[in-house]
């Protein structure tokens, strides 16, 4: 990639999204155009400190707004796209599968689209799909998820991605679209909007409010700090192989019962109190609708082949994480306060 290459970013002001932009702005080796649409999960906060970088501009825009997105692959000759961009919360995608379908697969498509038609006839050019472990559905006890498992997504966020990694490929053997495809574990760290486990967790010990299990506590997920994800959507833009997936993890599986126990105690220890109170908060409550046992990603191949691997251990990124949900306080007042409260509410009072 060339010094002055301009890349677009979607969903540059969301969890993840937000240390990718960080990250190729301070690489200084891109121009990038953070594309998003700030909704709930959207926060110009988590970008503060490198919004007045010059090889940085944000735009704000809808990517299933296809005349937009069209416009802007004219204003910008885009050697790159990372797309991000997504309606990410499976509980969510439960109560409301539309703005799943609308957001993940038609808005995907759209850029597919604009990308198709800019690139047509120029080379070196790159769309790279970011996308999750859930496509491949729920593992029993033994096992992991391989870049050739079959796709079985089970919730319609997980439909909802499965579809738009098929669009991405369809327009690589279609169109011949250059592409590259990831698919990542449970990711964690700071600018994690407390709707997900970890974050929710940490608000609700803070605030001395109960901490809603589902079911018996004992579904797996595979955790991997966000920082190391957003090293490894670097390395795989600029070293992935074209028409190549990725499969991005943290050979770090937990109970949910066990990590809400730690986090108790990280917690329990930091705020000064007398171990074991916080675990007085843990509620059972319903299950999830369909929800997946468990996911456990074999990242062999990224290691293999481009020499990743996850650089922190999980107890030291548990404690950075709370580390910096306790020093950015007024950032999770300000995006608990209004429509939160609501959701909240809604979605725990039935449990
Ligand atoms: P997030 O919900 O925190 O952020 C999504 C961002 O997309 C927000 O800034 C939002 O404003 C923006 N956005 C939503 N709809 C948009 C639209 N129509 N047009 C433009 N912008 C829009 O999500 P995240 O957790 O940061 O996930 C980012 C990506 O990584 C998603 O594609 C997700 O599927 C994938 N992923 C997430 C995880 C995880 O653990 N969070 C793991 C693997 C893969
Ligand atoms: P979540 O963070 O929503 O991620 P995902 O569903 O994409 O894996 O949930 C992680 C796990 O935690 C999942 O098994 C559901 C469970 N969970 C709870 O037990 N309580 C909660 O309040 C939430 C949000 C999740």
């Amino acid at each position: 990639m060339v010094q002055d290459s301009v890349i677009l970013i979607t969903g540059g002001a969301g969890f993840i999204g937000s240390h990718v932009v960080r990250k190729f702005v301070q690489s200084g080796n891109y121009q990038v155009i953070n594309l998003d649409k700030l909704t709930y999960a959207g926060n110009l906060e988590n970008l503060r400190d490198i919004e007045n970088h010059a090889n940085y501009k944000f735009i704000k825009g809808d990517i299933c707004d296809f005349d937009f997105i069209r416009k802007l692959f004219n204003n910008y000759d885009f050697s790159g796209v990372i797309h991000l961009a997504a309606e990410s919360h499976v509980d969510r995608s439960i109560s409301n599968p539309m703005e799943f379908i609308q957001t993940n697969v038609v808005g995907t498509v759209s850029l597919l689209n604009a990308a198709k038609e800019s690139w047509s006839g120029k080379n070196g050019r790159r769309f790279y799909h970011v996308s999750t472990d859930e496509v491949y559905g729920s593992l029993g006890d033994e096992g992991f998820f391989t870049e050739t498992t079959s796709y079985d997504p089970k919730s319609p966020y997980s439909a909802s991605k499965a579809s738009s990694d098929h669009f991405v490929r369809a327009y690589g053997n279609t169109y011949g679209l250059p592409f590259v495809i990831s698919n990542c574990s449970n990711n964690y760290g700071p600018n994690h909007f407390p709707e997900k486990l970890i974050p929710l967790m940490i608000h609700n010990i803070q605030n001395g409010k109960p901490l809603p299990v589902y079911g018996k506590g004992e579904n797996i997920r595979d955790w991997l700090y966000v920082e190391d994800h957003a090293r490894a959507i670097e390395l795989i833009f600029e070293k992935g192989r074209n028409g190549d997936t990725y499969n991005i993890g943290g050979f770090n599986e937990w109970k949910n019962i066990d990590l809400v126990n730690l986090l108790c105690d990280i917690m329990d220890r930091k705020l000064g109190n007398t171990q074991g109170i916080s675990r007085e908060l843990i509620t059972f409550v319903k299950d999830r609708a369909g929800h997946d046992l468990r996911y456990a990603i074999d990242a062999t191949k990224l290691k293999g082949e481009l020499g990743w691997e996850p650089s922190l251990q999980f107890k030291e990124g548990l404690e950075k994480t709370v580390d910096w949900y306790f020093e950015n306080e007024q950032w999770l007042k300000d995006v608990t306060s209004g429509d939160y409260l609501r959701y909240y509410d809604e979605h725990y009072s039935n449990r």
